[in-house]
């Protein structure tokens, strides 16, 4: 099937109980064992079936299936968060002592989650100098244990090469774990480009309707784990946490997420709640029609911006002269995405005139929603990085990212256009 089919279809054959179309919601925190041995038998993972929600749940296990089919996956875990997603795809496959290699362009908590939470674990992060194959190669060293991007940064609008940052990886026997966020499934599958890992905050596009957080990790099943069997001991040796158990060897190609599920969401515990998962099910339904649209709507405003004598620049993969457009025509069919950046002529003191005098756009942290929305990343979402590394990861202080929603086209350009005219209003006389 399509992933225009899978999004409405994938994970559900309908509910053996009820026959119900709808995928029911589970609201349970625990199952009722037929004995004693059957509880046995769960725990020693040779019984497929459920223990206890935290672990695992029939409506979260729809969503799991779904979003696994969508990205070209064998498995996925759902989290209560993208960054809980983060945590535990990243968390997987390091350990005390070891380092993965990142691009510098990521979204602001990410940046903080590597850059300052994972050392105090004794995990390191190393930031490369960008995003070419070349610069992540540069920064790999014996203890590296994956490399990690996002496949478009937020809010950056940068558009890695995956297929030659996954070249580089699996040269040297790393699996490369992709944010996939704002791309979604519907643009770019980067298994299909040898990324071994997909990470996505199903908060965004895919929930698509700003009601609800919720994260997902998605295995390929294809990075050779034995190969390596001495850097990914924790997949290839004995599980003293889990009586013993390979993971290569119960799970086969599914091992990095069936260990993510028994070690990182059982012992750490970031469930989704099976309410949650219905509702980014319900929004997932119409993914692949909502991208469309904020893509077309997202072509008019960057046409509008770039006409525009008072916005001084603009970031847009789908104009011809951006340094992604190649990048674009690759890896997102040609299409630039619906997340673009902006400098309002007059930096800052006018970027603010501008983010205030917004009535339609909404002024948050979200991206992804129906509704548009604005955001001023070095104030909110990149606050915590300092000048430099705020440069690195492409955020300027006068810089204004849009998340183009699927309201009519000409009513978001006439409220950018309104509030534009407000940037450029002399500021009233003061005393
Ligand atoms: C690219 C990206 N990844 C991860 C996250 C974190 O997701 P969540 O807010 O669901 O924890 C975000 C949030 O904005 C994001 O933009």
């Amino acid at each position: 099937m399509r992933n225009e089919t899978i999004a409405i279809h994938g994970g559900y054959e309908g509910d053996s109980a009820t026959r119900a179309v709808a995928v029911p919601i589970y609201q349970t925190a625990a199952y009722n064992f037929d004995s004693a041995e059957h509880a046995a038998a769960l725990f020693n993972l040779e019984l497929e079936g459920y223990r206890y929600s935290r672990i695992n749940n029939p409506t979260n296990e729809v969503l799991e299936r779904r979003v696994a089919a969508l990205e070209g996956g064998v498995g996925a875990l759902c989290v209560s968060s993208g960054q809980a997603a983060l945590h535990y795809a990243v968390l997987n496959v390091t350990q005390v002592g070891k380092n993965i290699v990142s691009v510098p362009q990521l979204y602001g908590t990410t940046h903080t989650l590597f850059a300052h939470v994972l050392p105090q674990l004794g995990m390191n992060v190393r930031f490369a100098e960008s995003d070419q194959p070349s610069a992540i190669e540069a920064a790999i060293n014996d203890d590296t244990q994956a490399i990690f991007c996002e496949s478009v940064g937020n809010p950056a609008g940068n558009i890695c090469d995956l297929e030659g940052l996954a070249r580089i990886a699996h040269q040297y026997g790393r699996p490369l774990i992709v944010d996939n966020t704002v791309a979604t499934p519907i643009l770019l599958r980067p298994f299909d480009y040898g990324a071994d890992i997909v990470v996505h905050s199903l908060t965004k596009f895919m929930g698509g309707h700003g009601t609800t957080l919720g994260g997902i990790i998605v295995d390929s099943g294809k990075f050779p784990w034995r190969e390596h069997a001495a850097r990914f001991a924790m997949l290839t040796e004995p599980d003293p946490s889990y009586q013993g158990l390979v993971y290569v060897e119960r799970f086969g190609a599914a091992a990095y997420i069936a260990r993510c599920r028994s070690v990182c969401l059982r012992t750490m515990g970031a469930a989704l709640s099976p309410l949650s998962a219905f509702l980014l099910l319900q929004g997932i339904e119409t993914v692949a029609v909502r991208i469309d649209r904020h893509i077309e709507n997202a072509r008019r405003v960057a046409e509008f911006l770039r006409g525009n004598p008072l916005v001084e620049w603009i970031s847009y993969a789908g104009f011809a002269d951006s340094p992604y457009h190649g990048l674009a025509q690759k890896y997102l069919r040609g299409r630039g995405c619906s997340l673009l950046v902006f400098g309002v002529r007059g930096g800052l003191e006018a970027g603010c005139r501008f983010y205030n005098a917004l009535r339609l756009v909404k002024r948050v942290v979200n991206l992804g929603d129906t509704k548009s929305l604005a955001c001023h990343p070095a104030s909110t979402t990149h606050r915590q990085l300092s000048a430099a590394e705020q440069r690195k990861a492409g955020v300027t202080p006068e810089m204004i990212r849009l998340s183009i929603g699927i309201e009519h086209a000409d009513d978001i350009i006439d409220d950018l256009d309104q509030a534009l005219k407000q940037s450029a209003r002399p500021r009233p006389p003061t005393g």
